[in-house]
């Protein structure tokens, strides 16, 4: 795949000659020091070749990319049950929305949006004290990634803490419901960790790869889910992995993916390459503007879309 190469560096290219950049999230007031210029992508086809451009071995904080490897781990536990307690449909709401909460029971629309994810937390601090759990989701993340040097960004972490209002809100009222097991306090210390850990776009787009490959390492050919559960968790990436803006993502690039405010976005292209992409700079639906765009123009060039 000689044009991939090619096809990357293009890309790259085009993307550090704009000025159109989007903002920074300035919410959590860490991630608002990044610098809206670095971009960088990175792809890590099923047959083991790895390709990258621009700042692509930079870390930067994932936030809520690691939703999709913390639900991995929730399904792992306690499987199809975990359906009881997050739906599976767009919220066609942002992120951080309370609204649909109080006419659904307080069970949220889907584990991507935070409420969902602040349950999958909930979920993962079965039997565990909060570290456990945040050591167990670390690991997890390590072992895909097949590095043992990426970390928590505890001063990330810390900052999202001291300013979730709205995250404590979300766990608090869904609490009310009976929709979580341990106090609101330990289910978002799990969750503002998960969201803190820092990652490259090569260690992303490695981490992403046994969702490309039908559950399994293409390296080791190891399987971390079944085939039908990568496929479920890719239709969940598709459908809502960008928020109020995941109809658009399809459209435009047609393939599952899953954001972070920090900038960084996990694409799927079943059978053939995991990819990961970062520009810090956000557009109106919390989600990269350039790493959309990037997303967009490389699907077309490959013709990746599923579609
Ligand atoms: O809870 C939050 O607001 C952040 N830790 C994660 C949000 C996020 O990444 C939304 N993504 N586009």
């Amino acid at each position: 795949m000689p044009e991939l190469e090619q096809a990357l560096a293009e890309v790259a290219a085009e993307m550090a000659a704009r000025t159109d950049r989007g903002e920074v999230a300035t919410y959590i007031p860490q991630l608002g020091k990044v610098d809206s210029k670095k971009f960088g992508i990175a792809a890590v086809t099923n047959d083991g070749r790895v390709i990258l451009a621009g700042d692509a071995d930079q870390p930067f904080s994932i936030q809520s990319v690691s939703k999709v490897f913390t639900l991995t781990l929730a399904l792992g536990k306690v499987g199809d049950a975990l359906w009881h307690r997050v739906g599976r449909e767009p919220s066609g709401n942002p992120f951080n929305s309370i609204v649909q909460l109080e006419h659904e029971n307080g069970i949220p629309r889907n584990p991507f949006i935070n409420a969902g994810a602040i349950v999958v937390s909930d979920v993962l601090l079965a039997g565990h004290q909060p570290r456990e759990a945040i050591g167990e989701i670390l690991r997890f993340i390590q072992f895909l990634a097949d590095d043992e040097t990426i970390i928590i960004d505890r001063e990330v972490a810390a900052s999202e803490r001291a300013t979730g209002y709205r995250n404590f809100a979300l766990a608090n009222y869904m609490k009310s419901f009976g929709n979580l097991h341990h106090e609101p306090e330990l289910a978002l210390g799990v969750y503002f960790h998960h969201c803190a850990i820092a990652m490259s776009c090569r260690q992303l787009a490695m981490a992403g790869r046994f969702l490309a490959n039908g559950g399994r390492n293409p390296a080791t050919g190891h399987s971390v889910v079944s085939a039908e559960r990568a496929r479920r968790i890719g239709a969940l990436m598709l459908t809502c992995g960008h928020y109020d803006g995941s109809g658009d993502f399809a459209f435009r690039v047609g393939i599952p993916g899953k954001s972070g405010v920090g900038g960084g976005i996990l694409g799927i292209v079943p059978g053939v390459a995991s990819l990961a992409v970062w520009s810090p700079g956000l557009n109106e639906n919390g989600n990269s503007k350039l790493g959309s765009i990037a997303l967009e123009k490389l699907a077309r060039m490959m013709n990746w879309s599923i579609f």
